[in-house]
């Protein structure tokens, strides 16, 4: 296993807790915490040793940040060539994420800029503290997102909502992100790590069969046609009927019991 510098990992009852943990620097990701984040979905992905865990948590050390965006003093000097290698770097880590077959839940509390924001929309949903900041002040610093905000936040508000955001760079509140779709939940920053984890405890809890095939579906679905995309649905729905846990399901609803899923 590769050793980790700017991420820490915690796990807890099928619950694994990742940390950008470069609080001095709000978290902002240089070259290494990207090789690391991508690093990190090794971990969790099929072959990794934390293949095992039924529900992410990514979130950032310090209590100011989740993550301020791209190390801009890391970047202050690059060539064009470098700058879109720098670009590719984030990419590659934020779609290996993405790909995860378990739910990623980002935990925001303080800032979640640029690269950061880019970052939590790699996961499944962001949840927000009352406290925490979200933007693409990109073009303040003569550059555009460049690690998939284009991309994913114009799929995640619309276009135009993304555009406004994209081209005044400014920063909104929490109140305002889950007003516009950007977050699924907002908390109390008081005791909103806790929440998050009860959130979490809840996902771990159903199908691990069902939950991580609904990721798939909706994934592979944002993309294509809707006829396509009811079509996955349909043969990953009748798949699920090969599986334990479905017998389970409907017996314990029948039975009027709590189910006890195996994941087979
Ligand atoms: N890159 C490098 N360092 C950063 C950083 C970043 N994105 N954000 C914060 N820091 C550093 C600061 O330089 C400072 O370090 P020093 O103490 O060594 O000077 C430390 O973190 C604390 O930051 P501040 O003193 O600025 O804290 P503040 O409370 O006054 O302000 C803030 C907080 C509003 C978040 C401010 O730090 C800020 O605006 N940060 C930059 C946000 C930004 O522009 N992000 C987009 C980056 S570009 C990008 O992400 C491109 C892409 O899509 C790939």
């Amino acid at each position: 296993m590769a050793d980790f510098e700017t991420l820490t990992f915690e796990s807890a009852d099928g619950i694994v807790t990742v940390t950008v943990n470069r609080p001095q620097k709000l978290n902002a990701l240089n070259e290494q915490v990207q090789r690391e984040l991508w690093a990190a979905a090794q971990r969790l992905g099929p072959d990794g040793d934390l293949a095992g865990a039924a529900v992410v948590i990514l979130t950032g050390a310090g209590g100011k940040a989740f993550v301020a965006g791209a190390d801009i003093k890391a970047m202050i000097d690059m060539t064009a060539i470098q700058g879109r290698d720098f670009s590719a770097l984030g990419h590659r880590a934020f779609d290996a994420i993405e790909a995860l077959p378990m739910p990623v839940i980002a935990a925001v509390d303080g800032f979640a800029l640029g690269g950061g924001l880019e970052l939590a929309m790699s996961a499944d949903f962001i949840y927000a503290s009352q406290a925490s900041r979200f933007g693409q002040p990109e073009v303040n610093l003569g550059v555009i997102p460049g690690y998939g905000g284009t991309q994913r936040l114009a799929r995640l508000v619309g276009p135009a909502k993304a555009r406004e955001l994209i081209y005044t760079g400014e920063m909104i509140d929490a109140a305002e992100a889950l007003r516009i779709g950007l977050v699924a939940q907002v908390f109390p920053t008081e005791g909103f790590m806790a929440a998050v984890r009860e959130r979490a405890a809840l996902i771990a809890k159903r199908g691990a069969l069902a939950v991580t095939s609904a990721k798939r579906v909706i994934n592979a679905g944002l993309d294509v046609p809707i006829e396509r995309g009811c079509e996955m649905e349909r043969q990953a729905f009748g798949l699920l009927f090969g599986t334990e846990d479905r017998r389970e399901g409907m017996s314990a609803f029948l039975e009027r019991r709590d189910p006890q899923f195996k994941g087979r």
